[in-house]
């Protein structure tokens, strides 16, 4: 056994803070053939999409750390927020549900007078129980004082409350992508993922707590010489700003994490809007599904996906590179958006 003494600062820091252990960990490392001759890359697929069963995707790692946070706080209603299809929403409604905590979500809807949507993950966030809050796009602008407002609230009531920011991006959420690339370099180390650092690693970013945590992770544990957050929705200046703003607040909190960190992010592929993929996006989730296996998502992944294959037409990402692309999820996002896929079919 390793003494205590012998340990990396970093690690005896991240082993530290209280844990929870929602996900099923290590994820897998996977090679698929037809993807690296599609984007002429060495690709290795990181399957986060696999941390759990309904509860799956990237948002568990950082629920592991924000909902220990909660119940060390001595909360009995946790509250978070995200787009009407929220990945996160859902996670962290099962995961409240698993816990015993109340789950408090405000969705943003385009329509507040349309009834809620019967599929994806509005279904899982009902069956898990959660108490849903309709909010439009301009309220969901002022969604951090709405929560806090809703917080006080409650807890006038004589409830618990404990807020999640959105997407569960904040120093300490993002915390979990740092051990999820401990995690690669201990699969590395094993021969797993080829054995060997990557070039690159490449993602999708939707509020930049993943980037974070990966750039950091990526450079403390010599994972990859460079990090790509595929823009999901905004442009690259306004994400820039978001993963400054929490590769700060992470280094606050463990100050043995790097000061350097090879973070990017890339626009190009962030589509016609947020939820909405281009009909370029659609078809190469198609063709990829069709010759691997492997599932995609409009909102996230694919865009993730579609970003990789740019910058590899482009040379951002040379021929041959080794890459390792992660699978954050997003199965129900898919499933929620049947008819806007089924003419590619
Ligand atoms: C499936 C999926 N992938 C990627 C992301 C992006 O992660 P982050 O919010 O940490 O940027 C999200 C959430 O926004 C997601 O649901």
């Amino acid at each position: 056994m390793t003494s205590l003494a012998s340990r990396a600062p970093l690690d005896v820091a991240l082993d530290a803070l209280p844990r929870l252990h929602l996900a099923h960990l290590p994820t897998p490392l996977q090679k698929y053939p037809a993807l690296d001759a599609r984007l002429a890359c060495d690709v290795w697929v990181k399957r986060d999409d696999m941390t759990g069963g309904a509860e799956a995707g990237n948002k568990l790692r950082k629920l592991e750390l924000l909902l220990a946070r909660a119940l060390h706080d001595g909360a009995d209603t946790v509250l978070t927020c995200g787009g009407i299809q929220s990945n996160h929403a859902r996670a962290t409604a099962l995961a409240c549900a698993r816990l015993g905590l109340r789950c408090v979500l405000f969705l943003r809807v385009a329509d507040l007078n349309a009834l809620l949507p019967e599929g994806g993950n509005v279904l899982l966030d009902r069956l898990a129980g959660a108490e849903i809050h309709r909010i439009s796009a301009a309220q969901y602008q002022e969604r951090d004082a709405l929560m806090a407002d809703a917080a006080r609230t409650l807890a006038r009531i004589g409830r618990r409350p404990f807020v999640v920011p959105e997407g569960g991006s904040n120093g300490l959420g993002a915390l979990g992508y740092v051990r999820a690339m401990r995690e690669v370099r201990e699969q590395l180390s094993l021969g797993l993922g080829g054995g060997m650092p990557y070039d690159v690693v490449i993602h999708a970013c939707g509020s930049g707590g993943t980037a974070a945590g990966v750039a950091l992770g990526a450079r403390a544990y010599g994972v990859a010489r460079r990090a790509i957050a595929m823009a999901v929705c905004d442009d690259a200046a306004y994400f820039r700003r978001r993963v400054d703003g929490i590769l700060a607040e992470a280094r606050a909190i463990l100050p043995a994490l790097p000061s350097e960190a090879p973070s990017e992010v890339d626009d190009h592929a962030r589509g016609p809007a947020y939820g909405v993929a281009s009909a370029e996006q659609r078809r190469l989730i198609v063709a990829v599904a069709r010759s691997t296996g492997l599932v995609f998502d409009p909102v996230y992944t694919g865009k993730a996906l579609h970003g990789l294959a740019l910058a590899r037409a482009r040379g951002d990402v040379p021929l041959g590179a080794r890459v390792l692309l992660l699978h954050t999820g997003g199965l129900p996002g898919l499933l929620a958006q049947a008819e806007e896929l089924v003419s590619d079919l």
